[in-house]
């Protein structure tokens, strides 16, 4: 879908080349991520993409055509763009800053209405709330996620998105990049994902492109560039456990195990003593009416009398199942216990992830025994 061809940026005679003979391919539906040290060329590889930027030499296809025989405005048309400072126009609601593109592109009115409210249900906003309020209404993670709407809004095949979670907190970061994993299996974008953080690389890339000084020095997936990583360089870039960023691979709904039997929360603890015994569990799940995950209770907890409510114990962290088995043991870790329940996006309870499930994981990559 991209592909550069022996690709060279020279800013500045006097200085060595930003990109240097930069071969590339870039198959439809890969999530390709450049990764590297600041100044290792991401942004200009990128930006050349694009044009907003021009090579010094070199030839890019992009869907088989060369882009320099593309005007480039229309290009951009058909390439969204996210970047880390947004970039929305203030002065502008946020309905408007989606329909930027269909606008230009003069989609009927109709459509155009129908497609802001469809992206921002995508991203999470509700479109009651959000559509009429400017940039500045809301949260960082907000307008990332109004960014990343407005770059999808015309259906472009291709993203280019340029570190566009760096500005957010850890938690806000996770929670986006999870939510573009799930979003992005939905629509099967080519993507190139600028970072400089490898366990994002490793996260969201099916591919990833290390760079170093405007050179490309390995170009895998990220399994294969964590069991088989081609220089030193790569090694110090990947840094130390390579085991537990493995866990960053797996996703919790592909290795999570049955959830534990529910009980509601009104029912008398002898229900749930009925339940652990009936089915040889050590963990039961209380829900509320709506089945909506509450709490937990181990034997000890269901040995009182009275009602679920009265002893089960409050569950403090839940993970989706679209969330890495690395965030499962980060939350393990946060809050002391062994396990961590599964729910989906509803709040109910789909699975449970324990320490055991993570030593199988980890398990799997080395065969001794
Ligand atoms: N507009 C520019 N003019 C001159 N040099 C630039 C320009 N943009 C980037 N560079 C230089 O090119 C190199 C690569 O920059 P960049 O692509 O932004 O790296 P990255 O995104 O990996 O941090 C750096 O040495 C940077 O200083
Ligand atoms: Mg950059």
């Amino acid at each position: 879908m991209i592909k550069l061809e022996h690709v060279t940026k020279v800013y500045k005679k006097s200085e060595g080349p930003a990109v240097a003979d930069l071969n590339l391919h870039i198959g439809k539906g890969e999530v390709c991520v450049l990764v590297g040290p600041s100044g290792c060329g991401k942004t200009t590889t990128m930006k050349m993409i694009n044009r907003l930027i021009e090579p010094t030499s070199g030839t890019i296809f992009v869907d088989g055509q060369n882009i320099m025989d593309v005007n480039p405005i229309e290009l951009r048309r058909n390439i969204g763009y996210v970047i880390q400072e947004i970039g929305l126009f203030p002065h502008m609601t946020i309905a408007e800053n989606i329909a930027t593109v269909p606008l230009e592109k003069k989609w009927p009115r109709d459509k155009i209405r129908a497609r802001v409210d469809e992206l921002l249900q995508l991203v999470g906003l509700d479109p009651n709330i959000y559509r009429q309020r400017k940039p500045r209404d809301l949260s960082g993670g907000q307008r990332q996620r109004v960014g990343v709407a407005r770059a999808m809004a015309a259906d472009p095949p291709v993203l280019l998105m340029d570190e566009p979670f760096g500005a957010l907190d850890p938690i806000n970061r996770g929670k986006l990049q999870n939510e573009f994993l799930r979003i992005q299996k939905k629509i099967q974008k080519t993507i190139v994902f600028v970072t400089h953080d490898i366990d994002e690389a490793i996260k969201m890339g099916t591919k990833i492109a290390i760079m170093r000084q405007g050179k490309l020095v390995q170009y895998d997936t990220p399994e294969n560039i964590l069991n088989a990583p081609a220089s030193n360089f790569v090694i110090n870039l990947i840094g130390g456990n390579r085991t537990i960023k493995q866990l960053n691979l797996i996703r919790v709904g592909e290795m999570m195990k049955e959830a534990p039997p529910v009980v509601e929360l009104s029912a008398p603890t002898v229900k749930a003593r009925e339940l652990l015994a009936a089915r040889g569990k050590d963990l039961l799940f209380a829900v509320e009416k709506d089945g909506r995950l509450a709490g937990y209770l181990s034997p000890q907890n269901a040995r009182e009398e009275g009602q679920v409510a009265d002893v089960m114990q409050e569950i403090p962290n839940s993970i989706t199942p679209d969330a890495t088995l690395n965030d499962a043991l980060s939350e393990m870790l946060a809050f002391g216990k062994g396990f961590v329940c599964v729910v989906d996006e509803g709040g109910k309870p789909v699975g449970l992830v324990t320490l055991g499930t993570l030593m199988k994981a980890v398990g799997g990559n080395d065969n001794n025994s």
